[in-house]
């Protein structure tokens, strides 16, 4: 099994084009600046603010991104290439990961990926006409008792079959969650550096650090 690596699609930064981070953008980065004691160590928040709010970190974006931290656009590249859950270009709406690994590839993966692509138009990295799906394929997602599986933004289909496909497309809710979403990422109301209150109640709610704790 070959590792892939994303086919990033190159752009060149037009100077006179509007600003891609807006004010509102900037000051929940800065949000950040307190947490860390340095701006360059708030680069992953950042740009998971840029992505959530334009759907994706453009070149632009990281340029105003790199002035804002004080760093090297390069330094922005670097990092956000590492991570194969940050987009350079538009993606669709929803983001459908499906698993390459090996548990999935021998209970049928590759007819699941192959009848998405079929159904949707689209090879790997694509998005469906509509900007509705994007496709992506990754090594395993953690749910191997349940081969092959697919993710759907943040939701995990299981057990899926290659007729299972167009069941899963129209469901408007295939992406839905439900759970409640921590509170961690949100930047603190005051500005000044987070709330820690809230965020050691969080950690208590793990055994393993409550187990260390009371180890010691
Ligand atoms: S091999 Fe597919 S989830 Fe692990």
């Amino acid at each position: 099994m070959a590792w892939k690596t994303i086919d990033r699609i190159q752009s060149t930064v037009d100077p006179d084009a509007p600003l891609a981070l807006s004010e509102a953008v900037r000051d929940k980065i800065r949000s950040f600046f307190p947490r860390y004691e340095t701006k360059r160590a708030a680069l992953l928040p950042a740009l998971w603010i840029v992505q959530n709010t334009n759907g994706h970190v453009s070149h632009k974006a990281m340029i105003e991104v790199a002035e804002l931290l004080e760093i090297h656009p390069s330094d922005v590249l670097d990092t956000l290439s590492f991570y194969t859950h940050f987009w350079t270009h538009p993606k669709g709406k929803k983001v459908i990961t499906v698993c390459r690994s090996l548990s999935c590839e021998l209970l049928g993966g590759a007819e699941v990926l192959a009848e998405l692509k079929k159904q949707l138009g689209i090879d790997e990295h694509g998005t469906s006409e509509d900007g509705t799906y994007s496709l992506v394929t990754e090594e395993c997602l953690a749910a191997c008792d349940h081969a092959p599986c697919l993710i759907v933004n943040e939701k995990t289909h299981k057990c899926v079959r290659a007729e299972d496909v167009a069941r899963i497309l129209a469901d408007d809710k295939n992406d839905c969650v439900e759970m409640e979403r921590s509170d961690l990422f949100d930047p603190p109301a005051n500005g000044k550096g987070g709330d820690e209150t809230a965020v050691d109640d969080l950690i208590e709610t793990t055994s393993d650090v409550q187990e260390m704790r009371e180890a010691d």
